[in-house]
């Protein structure tokens, strides 16, 4: 993964720094990203577009992992970034972030944070539903400001993944229907309206995509209707959003495709349909969240107590779990792991790992081979960077963990653990005469 390596000392070293100094330095559990990891990946996205010569974005998804330090991460990599809720677009704006190359998305968006957008005069919001499209409406007249969007069709394409994760198919929450004429609906809507253009169309058929063919079979979905738009309504998008869902590798048996795959076939599969409706190719904007940043995070745990059932099964638990990684709970995800400060001694051991909370279904890894543990080893679990400290969580008031950068040696804490004092920072009492002891 990365830039990791096993060092002299037989400890796993990330971005060339001890991991084991890092759980000792910040304790445990502690999220680590590979920066070199983050930046070559864009630079791969980057590239396959520019071989094309064509006009692009490359929008990071900040629901996989959004921090000030992430976010101004990805205005240095010169990316856009997708915001979906006011309060990643408030750590973009605290960031510093270049207003104008935020996408705002949602299936819910409040006119409190439709007012946040339009007022920061963000680069676009991809309007989801009619709702939406009422409020954004007397909010840009009220506020005298004009808005660029995307409206999100659901193209009926439904990627290969966990069902959980699909979102293109036609019955989903997000987005305008096309079958039913709701989208060329919402397109007569804004071409009417002063306030607010027009710029494309977006979809996002799923995420942990391991193919091309669902994004090539949306572009040929999504051209069929704007041909048909083109004809009615005269519509042509400048911008074709495409989402994201670009897989990563989780364990041996994830095999993702090089991320300049996903965007040749996109960008062909524009060209040809555009290309065969007499349309202009529109710039092509892509939204990956977990291709950025998953495989660049580890999480660090310290290996606790063990529990041996003879004949049946080891249990090591570690001082995380669901709190901080929820996808083994919640899709069944697999993760693969090391022992950090025992990587040369040989995996003769079956254990499964199990988090610290009062939840039978709290288990990080079942099954997996390691060495021979102790408790106060360190567990290095891989790919935790997309979806772990984002969905990370208060269960049974466990404090959340930090979040180190490391790059050619050096760590910076981005995101510091989370301590008692904050778990109870905005609890008040319930009877006048009980005092809270602070
Ligand atoms: N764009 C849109 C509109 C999305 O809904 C998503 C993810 C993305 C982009 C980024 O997808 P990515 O490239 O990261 O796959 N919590 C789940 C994933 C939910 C994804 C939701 N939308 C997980 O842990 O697997």
């Amino acid at each position: 993964y990365g830039t990791s390596r096993i060092n002299q000392r037989g400890h796993l070293e990330i971005g060339g720094v001890d991991t084991v100094a890092l759980a000792e330095k910040y304790g445990t559990p502690l999220f680590v990203y590979d920066v070199q990891d983050i930046c070559d990946r864009a630079s791969q996205f980057k590239q396959a577009f520019a071989v094309h010569g064509m006009k692009y974005q490359v929008a990071y998804a900040s629901k996989a992992f959004s921090c000030i330090a992430m976010v101004q991460l990805v205005d240095e990599l010169g990316l856009s970034l997708d915001v979906v809720s006011s309060g990643e677009l408030y750590t973009a704006l605290k960031a510093g972030f270049p207003v104008e190359r935020i996408h705002f998305h949602g299936n819910n968006k409040s006119p409190e944070e439709i007012e946040m957008a339009v007022k920061a005069g963000i680069g676009c919001i991809v309007v989801d539903n009619f709702t939406e499209l009422t409020w954004l409406m007397a909010m840009t007249k009220s506020l005298n400001k004009e808005m660029d969007v995307l409206i999100r069709i659901t193209p009926g394409v439904e990627a290969h993944t966990h069902e959980y994760i699909s979102t293109g198919q036609e019955d989903s929450k997000f987005g305008f229907d096309i079958q039913s004429g709701q989208a060329a609906k919402a397109i007569e809507m804004i071409e009417a309206n002063e306030f607010i253009h027009l710029k494309g169309v977006h979809s996002h058929i799923g995420s942990q995509i391991f193919e091309t063919d669902g994004f090539t079979s949306a572009v040929e979905e999504i051209y069929k209707q704007l041909a048909l738009w083109k004809k009615t309504l005269h519509f042509q998008p400048a911008v074709l959003n495409l989402g994201g869902g670009f897989g990563i590798r989780y364990t041996d048996s994830d095999r993702p495709l090089p991320l300049a795959n996903y965007v040749d076939s996109i960008v062909k599969a524009v060209k040809h349909h555009a290309g065969k409706s007499g349309m202009d190719i529109p710039e092509i904007w892509i939204e990956p969240g977990r291709a950025l940043v998953g495989e660049a995070g580890t999480t660090l745990y310290s290996i606790g107590s063990r529990k041996d059932i003879p004949g049946v099964r080891t249990y090591l638990s570690v001082d995380g779990g669901m709190t901080d990684n929820i996808r083994p709970a919640l899709y069944q995800a697999k993760y693969e792991a090391a022992v950090a400060n025992k990587m040369n001694e040989s995996a003769d051991e079956k254990v499964s790992i199990a988090g610290k909370c009062c939840e039978s279904g709290d288990m990080l890894i079942w099954d997996i081979s390691l060495p021979k543990v102790e408790s106060g080893d360190i567990l290095a679990v891989f790919s935790t960077g997309a979806y772990g400290y984002s969905m990370a969580n208060n269960y049974n008031r466990i404090l959340r963990p930090a979040v180190v950068f490391v790059e050619n040696g050096e760590d910076h804490c981005v995101i510091k653990r989370e301590s008692l004092e904050d778990l109870v920072r905005n609890e008040l009492s319930f009877r006048a005469e009980a005092e809270v002891k602070r």
